[in-house]
C-alpha cells in the first residue's frame, strides 16, 4: 500500500477529488466506486466545483456505491441513494442511469446482491474504488470478521457503527442494522483503490489497517493484498504510523506525486 499525508483534512480531500478527476479525464467512460459517510462530504464538494468550474465532464462516468442499508426507499433522506443525489450527483452532469447503489429495499436481498455483481462485471469491473474507514476498520460495511473474499451481501452492523452512524437519524432506534455492501473480495478486484481518512479519531484504526496484520478483525486491512491501493491521510489521522517520515518522504520525492504538490 502507498500512504500519502497530507498537512489537513481539507488538503487530503483536495488531492483525492484531483486524483478522481486526472482518472476521469483520462478514461471519460470510467467506472468509479464510492463511498458515502461525512469524510466524502467535501471530496464531492470539490467535484462539484471542478464540474462547474473546470468542466470536469461525468456524462460518460458510471459509478457503483459500496453499500445501502436495508429497508431505506430512495427517497428516505437517510438513504445513501439520498446522500449521492444530495452531495454528488444532484451537482454534476452524471446520467443518473449511470449511477448504480445496490437496492436495500429488494424482495429477495440473495438476487439483488447477485444481481449487483452481475452488474458490476456487465461494466467492466471498477476502475477506481473510493474508499473511508470506520471506527472498527470496515470499508463498505465489512463488518469486523468479514471474510477476506466476500462478495455483495447482507451484513448485519456492529455495535461500533450503530453508535456511529445513528446520530444521522432521528432516534438510534430508527438507524437500520442491516445493510447491503460489496464484499471484501469485490473491493480488491477494482483496478484501484483510494482509502481517505481524517481525524485523530482515525488515527488508531488507521495505524492498524495499514502496519498492522491482515486479518479479517480489521477489514480495511485486506487493503494490503491489493495490487494498486493509495491511502491518503491526514496528519491527524497519521498520528499513530510508525513509518511516518518514509511515507512524507514518498509524497515529496516520487515523480507520481509531482503534480499534486
Ligand atoms: C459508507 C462507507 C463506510 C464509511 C465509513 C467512514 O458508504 O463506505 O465505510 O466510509 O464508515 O465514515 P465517515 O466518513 O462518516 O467517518
Amino acid at each position: 500500500m502507498e500512504v500519502i499525508i497530507q498537512s489537513d483534512r481539507q488538503s487530503a480531500c483536495l488531492l483525492t477529488a484531483r486524483m478522481i478527476a486526472k482518472a476521469v479525464r483520462s478514461k471519460p467512460d470510467l467506472v468509479l466506486g464510492l463511498a458515502t459517510g461525512r469524510t466524502m462530504e467535501t471530496v464531492y464538494e470539490l467535484l462539484a466545483e471542478m464540474c462547474r468550474r473546470d468542466k470536469l465532464d461525468f456524462s460518460k462516468c458510471r459509478t457503483f456505491n459500496l453499500d445501502e442499508y436495508v429497508g431505506l426507499a430512495e427517497t428516505d433522506e437517510t438513504s445513501y441513494r439520498f446522500y449521492m443525489n444530495k452531495h454528488l450527483f444532484g451537482r454534476i452532469n452524471i446520467d443518473l442511469k449511470n449511477t448504480h447503489l445496490p437496492n436495500g429495499r429488494a424482495k429477495d436481498l440473495k438476487e439483488e446482491c447477485e444481481r449487483y455483481e452481475a452488474k458490476i462485471n456487465e461494466a467492466g469491473g471498477i476502475d477506481l474504488q473510493l474508499l473511508g474507514i470506520g471506527q472498527d476498520g470496515h470499508i463498505g460495511f465489512n463488518e469486523p470478521l468479514s471474510a477476506l473474499r466476500s462478495r455483495t451481501r447482507v451484513k448485519a452492523l456492529a455495535p461500533d457503527t450503530v453508535r456511529q452512524n445513528s446520530q444521522f437519524f432521528s432516534s438510534p432506534a430508527d438507524m437500520p442494522r442491516r445493510a447491503i455492501t460489496m464484499g471484501v473480495g469485490t473491493i480488491l478486484e477494482s483496478k484501484r483503490c483510494v482509502l481517505l481518512a481524517t481525524g485523530e479519531n482515525k488515527a488508531g484504526i488507521i495505524a492498524r489497517a495499514i502496519e498492522g496484520p491482515i486479518t479479517s478483525m480489521v477489514s480495511a486491512s485486506a487493503l494490503q493484498l491489493h495490487q494498486h491501493c493509495t491511502a491518503i491521510i491526514d496528519e491527524m489521522a497519521a498520528l499513530k504510523l510508525e513509518k511516518i517520515d518514509y511515507y512524507r518522504w514518498i509524497f515529496k520525492n516520487e515523480p507520481e506525486w509531482e503534480e499534486y504538490q
